[in-house]
């Protein structure tokens, strides 16, 4: 599938499951100066996290443009580095505001990779929240993730910097669950496919897609502390990479090697003459 074929086929799928398509916001934020570029398809859909904004959809799909060059997230440090980090890429986001949560948004995952795009289960890795003083282990998700289909020993359990997605220093937030791709020859290899790649160093098993199980807003109190308080309802924010899951579909080892972003490389080489 071209880069283009797959973002359609993401908004088709959502479309279809009753999720309003909408358009990606400017990179720009309007109104929050928590935050300097938009750097994830959930910004756009703070307040209606929050409760204090009321749209006419309780389900919502984007494909937004997402720029991480500073503040939470901020994988700046890895790009050029890595062949998976970059600046901008597109996002593509399934969201629920107070509708479904963990249940359908771990159905809805498994069936658009497994039974759409046809990934290979033994390919893919699962994570989960552990848990940890403040915010319990998501034996939920890891349930719910056995039962749609995935084998029990894929699927893993990682603390708050891997599990825990929050948007900056403030807002929306919860524990997450990632979904991971070995991208190399040999799946059937138990050191090449195994959990030491899952979060660890290389390329070769990504992640490629982050379910959000929104539950808190994180304020920071005067006495300079941060307080998380449960949101009016518990929603969903999910965030794929567009040029990973590109990589993985076109079975190339960098996001640079897409039909993405390899045409603007070779336009660049050409002015070069390189
Ligand atoms: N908001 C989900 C993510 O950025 O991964």
């Amino acid at each position: 599938m071209t880069g283009n074929e797959i973002r359609q086929a993401f908004l088709d799928y959502f479309e279809r499951h009753e999720h309003k398509v909408v358009h990606s916001s400017p990179l720009l934020p309007a109104n929050d100066p928590t935050l300097l570029f938009i750097n994830a398809g959930m910004n756009q859909f703070k307040d209606v996290f929050l409760g204090l904004e009321k749209r006419d959809y309780s389900r919502a799909v984007t494909s937004q443009k997402c720029l991480r060059a500073g503040g939470k997230h901020n994988d700046l440090d890895e790009v050029g580095k890595t062949a998976r980090h970059q600046t901008f890429f597109e996002m593509l986001g399934n969201f629920s505001f107070g509708d479904y949560f963990k249940k359908e948004a771990i159905e809805y995952a498994w069936d658009l990779l497994v039974n759409e795009f046809k990934l290979a289960p033994e390919r893919l890795w699962f994570s989960v929240f552990e848990g940890d003083d403040e915010v319990p282990p998501d034996d939920e998700a890891r349930a719910l993730w056995e039962k749609v289909g995935a084998a029990p020993e894929r699927i893993l359990g990682f603390g708050r910097k891997d599990n825990f997605w929050q948007m900056g220093d403030t807002g929306p937030c919860g524990p997450s669950s990632e979904i991971f791709h070995y991208m190399g020859d040999d799946p059937l290899d138990p050191e090449k496919n195994s959990p030491y790649w899952v979060n660890g160093p290389g390329d070769t098993t990504i992640e490629i897609w982050n379910l959000v199980f929104m539950q808190f807003n994180r304020t920071h109190e005067k006495d300079g502390t941060f307080k998380l308080t449960p949101l009016p309802a518990p929603s969903v924010d999910t965030g794929m990479g567009l040029e990973r899951m590109a990589a993985v579909m076109q079975h190339v080892e960098t996001n640079y090697e897409t039909d993405l972003i390899k045409p603007f490389v070779e336009f660049v080489a050409e002015l070069a003459n390189a």
